[in-house]
């Protein structure tokens, strides 16, 4: 395999405390990073480089770690265009377009979802996206859920099992017996190309009985956990996260007292999906609130056709600035190191001798410029697994 060197780095964010200039994103300046077998293998000053196969030129710009969305549901067909022209004319935002996609995409072929999957998935990669969770949720029949999370781990190897995403249509006034379904048949169809559980907790999908069930038999199956947690209002799961030991609780958007110390004291991260709130008009969630009370926060697209329907990153970290109160180093490493965390991972989101080698490069002098430059396409160059994209 042939090796790089990404040499004349204006600012390397490492992601690394007490590396270079230290702080949040242990910052390197004139620097140089080497990439050897898909891994990093080196990083150090300019002008201590090692020789390479191949030179790339970083034009005294900031380099990244790739991002990690750590929320993305992927696996779906059509588009809800004309519910968001009706929410920006005054709808509220239920959850009740999920039923809209789901018959969309049970009437799909295999071939169309894997299309509309790469789609979005180049997508995210051209705008620095190397880490990539995807979860299932618009199928919501066993043969429907396990074809989602099949599709769905020929991209990436963080799927997501969201048998319990609403109760479909067949089963309406039925809630047990799906339930039923999800924690039975379903599981097992889907438990082969799965390596997470996740349950929409909020009123209208399912309630913290249903979701602490569901999760249960998913964990002993297995399956690491993920809720999403307190998005429409104030509700149990993000308490349900901290008990069950989830590895995030995402959205938080309505949180209590209560629920931020238990995020606090825990290991559970808080992923807040600010895409969502822009695309409902709603209030942000109030990351400051978290990250001063010691939670460790993630940031993540939560691409779907529904609520949020951005593949960006960038764009995600200007709203967590603008909007929730977080400098732009916290929302940079909330979108790289933090989506690692979420997704238990130590490989990714961290620029250092043995991780993955992805790598973002800006046409930009620093990291602030993501922020500072909200909508510009800063991302010139991005390496995945060592290798050019
Ligand atoms: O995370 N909240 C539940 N699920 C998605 C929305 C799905 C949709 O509206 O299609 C979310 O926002
Ligand atoms: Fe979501």
């Amino acid at each position: 395999m042939v090796s790089f060197l990404v040499d004349n780095i204006g600012e390397l964010v490492t992601n690394l405390p007490g590396t270079g200039e230290g702080g949040l994103l242990g910052i390197r300046r004139k620097a140089a990073v080497l990439v050897e077998e898909g891994d990093i293998a080196w990083i150090g000053p300019s002008r201590y480089a090692p020789a390479a196969d191949r030179r790339i030129d970083a034009q005294g710009g900031a380099v990244l770690p790739g991002f990690v969305d750590s929320h993305a549901h992927l696996v779906f067909a059509g588009d809800r265009a004309a519910e968001f022209a009706a929410r920006m004319a005054g709808e509220p935002y239920t959850g009740g377009g999920i039923r809209t996609t789901v018959a969309a995409t049970r009437a799909a072929d295999d071939d169309l979802l894997r299309d509309n999957v790469e789609r979005l998935r180049s997508e995210a990669l051209r705008q620095g996206t190397t880490t990539i969770e995807i979860k299932s949720g618009y199928g919501l029949t066993v043969a429907d859920e396990a074809r989602s999370l099949r599709i769905a781990a020929e991209f990436t190897p963080e799927t997501t099992f969201l048998g319990a995403h609403v109760v479909p249509p067949e089963y309406a006034n039925r809630a047990d017996d799906y339930v039923g379904l999800v924690c039975g048949p379903m599981l097992r169809a889907a438990r082969p190309h799965a390596r997470w559980i996740d349950v929409f907790c909020e009123k209208g999908a399912f309630d913290a009985d249903h979701a602490r069930a569901i999760l249960t038999v998913g964990k002993d199956a297995g399956l690491g956990v993920r809720v999403h947690a307190n998005q429409l209002g104030p509700g149990e799961g993000v308490q349900l996260a901290v008990e069950l030991e989830a590895a995030s609780a995402d959205h938080c958007t309505h949180l209590s007292r209560a629920d931020v110390d238990a995020l606090a004291g825990s290991r559970t991260v808080a992923t807040l999906l600010p895409g969502a709130e822009f695309s409902t008009r709603s209030p942000y969630p109030d990351a400051r609130r978290l990250l001063d009370a010691g939670a460790t926060v993630a940031l993540a697209t939560d691409c779907n056709p529904g609520s949020s329907y951005t593949s960006s990153m960038p764009f995600c970290v200007a709203l967590a600035v603008r909007e929730m109160g977080m400098t732009p180093a916290e929302a940079v490493w909330a979108a790289t190191a933090g989506g690692a965390r979420a997704l238990r991972r130590d490989d990714v989101g961290v620029i250092r001798p043995g991780a993955r080698a992805d790598l973002v490069l800006l046409d930009a002098p620093t990291h602030l410029h993501l922020a500072y430059r909200p909508g510009v396409p800063l991302v010139t160059k991005v390496l995945h697994n060592g290798a050019p994209q």
